[in-house]
C-alpha cells in the first residue's frame, strides 16, 4: 500500500515523499508584495516537505487582495521571491508558488486605488480587511473582453516570472471564493456571454487562464488548485457535480503537473468523479476539522484514506505551519506541536511564523 513517505515523480521533480505543505497566505510581504528576508527562514525550515506551494501570490495590482500579500507582477517581487526559492534549494527542498487574482475580494485601499474587477457585480458579503482596518467590500466591476485577455495574459507573465524567481512551477488557484472560483460558481458569475451562462461557459475563463500560464512555462510546470462545493468567502454553487467535471475533463490529458482538490472527501461521490476524470497526479488537501482543531496526527490519517481512494499526494496546511520538520515527525510518531494563536497567522513577524521549534530544538 501506498503511503506518503513513499517517493513520486510530479511534472518534472522527483519528491522524496508525497507530503505537500499546501498553500499558506502569512502576510509576510512588505507593502508592495515583495517577500520579506524572513519568509526564506519560514520556508527554508520546511523544506523536508515532498513539495512546498508557496502562499498565494498577485499576477497583477487590481488583483490584490489583502495588505502584505506577495505579488510575481515586477522584478522587485521576482527578486524577493529568489531569495526565498534560494534558500529553499539550499536546503533540499522543492517550491511551487500559487498564483491568485482576487475577483471581488479586494479593496481600492489594498491596490492603489484600483477597483475591484470580477465576473459580474455581486459584492462579497463580508468586510475586507485594509491598512485603515475592516471595511465593507465594494460592488466589484463586471470584467469587460478586454479586462478578460488582459488578466489572463497577466497570469501567462506572473508564470513566467515565477520560473525567473527559481520555482520549480506555479499553481493557478482556482478555489476558496477568488477570481477563478467566481467565475465557475453560479451564484458569483451572472455573465450572458460566452464566459458565463453554462457550466461550459463558466469554465472557459479558468480553461484560458490554465492553458496560457501551460503554454508560458510548459503544462509540467503548472498545477490547478479547485474548492468544488467549498462555501467560504461567500460563495454558492448550485451545480458544482457539472461545473467541475466539465473543468477536469477539458484540462485531462494536457499534461498539467498536478490538480489539486480542496477539502477532499474520498467518500464523497463528486471526489471519486473527479479522481477518475483526472488522468494525471492528484494531490488530495484532507477535509479536517475547520477552524479546529486539527487531530493529533495533523491530518495524516484522513491523508492515508485519500491515497487509498487514488490520491497520489496529500497537502496540510496547518500542521506544516506548527511544524517546520512535519515529515520527520509524522514518521516517527512524535507529537506535533500545537498551533499558536490564531491571531498571529496573518500578520507582520517572527512570532508564530519561525519560531515553532523542530524536534532537535525541543529535545
Ligand atoms: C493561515 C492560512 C492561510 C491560507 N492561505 C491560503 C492561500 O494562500 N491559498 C490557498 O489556496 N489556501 C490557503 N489556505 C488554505 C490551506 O491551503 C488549506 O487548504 C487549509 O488550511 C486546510 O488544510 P489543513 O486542514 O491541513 O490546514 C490557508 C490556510 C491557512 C490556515
Amino acid at each position: 500500500m501506498t503511503t506518503v513517505f513513499d517517493p513520486v515523480r510530479l511534472g518534472g521533480l522527483e519528491l522524496p515523499n508525497r507530503l505537500v505543505m499546501a498553500p499558506m497566505t502569512r502576510n509576510r510581504a512588505d507593502d508592495d508584495g515583495v517577500p520579506t528576508p524572513i519568509m526564506a527562514t519560514y520556508y527554508a525550515q520546511r523544506a523536508s516537505a515532498g513539495l512546498i506551494v508557496a502562499e498565494a501570490s498577485t499576477p497583477n495590482a487590481v488583483g490584490q487582495t489583502y495588505p502584505n500579500i506577495t505579488a510575481l507582477h515586477n522584478d522587485a517581487h521576482v527578486a524577493g521571491w529568489r531569495r526565498v526559492t534560494e534558500a529553499v534549494g539550499a536546503a533540499g527542498g522543492r517550491m511551487f508558488v500559487q498564483l491568485q487574482h482576487g475577483g471581488r475580494i479586494g479593496h481600492p485601499d489594498n491596490s492603489g486605488g484600483l477597483h475591484p474587477l470580477a465576473p459580474s457585480p455581486v459584492p462579497l458579503p463580508d468586510t475586507i480587511f485594509t491598512p485603515r482596518g475592516h471595511q465593507p467590500a465594494v460592488v466589484p466591476a463586471e470584467m469587460s473582453a478586454d479586462d478578460i485577455r488582459t488578466t489572463v495574459a497577466d497570469f501567462a507573465a506572473a508564470a513566467r516570472r515565477a520560473v525567473d524567481a527559481g520555482f520549480a512551477g506555479v499553481e493557478v488557484h482556482g478555489g476558496n471564493g477568488y477570481l477563478l472560483h467566481q467565475f465557475l460558481a453560479s451564484g458569483t458569475n451572472h455573465r450572458t456571454d460566452g464566459y458565463g451562462g453554462s457550466p461550459a461557459g463558466r469554465i472557459r475563463f479558468v480553461v484560458e487562464v490554465v492553458r496560457a500560464v501551460a503554454e508560458a512555462v510548459g503544462p509540467e510546470r503548472v498545477g490547478l488548485r479547485i474548492a468544488p462545493g467549498v462555501t467560504a468567502n461567500g460563495m454558492h454553487e448550485d451545480d458544482a457535480e457539472t461545473v467541475y467535471p466539465a473543468l477536469v475533463g477539458a484540462l485531462s490529458g494536457s499534461g498539467l503537473a498536478y490538480l489539486h482538490v480542496v477539502f477532499a472527501d474520498p467518500d464523497q461521490p463528486l471526489f471519486q468523479h473527479i479522481r477518475k476524470l483526472w488522468e494525471g497526479t492528484l494531490i488530495a488537501n484532507p477535509m479536517l476539522p475547520w477552524p479546529g482543531p486539527l487531530p493529533a496526527d495533523g491530518g495524516l490519517r484522513e491523508g492515508e484514506r485519500l491515497l487509498a481512494a487514488g490520491a497520489d499526494l496529500v497537502s496540510l496546511g496547518r500542521a506544516f505551519l506548527a511544524n517546520p520538520d512535519l515529515v520527520e515527525r509524522l514518521r516517527l510518531g512524535a507529537p506535533l506541536n500545537p498551533l499558536r494563536d490564531k491571531g498571529l497567522m496573518y500578520v507582520g513577524g517572527e512570532e508564530g511564523y519561525t519560531d515553532y521549534p523542530a524536534l532537535t530544538e525541543t529535545s
